[in-house]
């Protein structure tokens, strides 16, 4: 199982999230982040802290959002497991489902 990072996160990139997490495994894509599926521990640390709710554990994701599970899995077909966001730095690709979205206002 796994955390899942859905729409809020587009465009906005808060990172508070990025500071919680234990083992490193949420890493920057160019308009949003991902969590590794297989580095996440399932720890729930991240989920709180995020401003705008994009995260969820993959049972609790939201239906019209199960697309994301997708795309946090997929983001890293060609990557692997880096074991560690902070040695990959910020990458400069999207999953196509969040590449394909409109420009996300920020939420007023
Ligand atoms: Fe995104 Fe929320 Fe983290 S906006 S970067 S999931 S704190
Ligand atoms: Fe990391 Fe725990 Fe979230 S392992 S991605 S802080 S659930």
């Amino acid at each position: 199982m796994t955390y899942v990072i859905a729409l809020p996160c587009v465009d906005l990139k808060d990172k508070a999230c990025i500071d919680e997490c234990p083992v490193d495994c949420i890493y920057e894509g160019a308009r949003s982040l991902y969590i590794h599926p297989d580095e996440c521990v399932d720890c729930g640390a991240c989920e709180p802290v995020c401003p705008v709710e994009a995260i969820y554990y993959e049972d609790d994701l939201p239906a019209q959002w199960q697309d994301y599970y997708t795309a946090n899995v997929e983001f890293f077909s060609e990557i692997g497991s880096p074991g560690g966001a902070a040695r990959s730095g910020a990458l400069s690709f999207d999953h196509p489902i969040i590449a394909a979205l409109p420009a996300q206002q920020p939420s007023a």
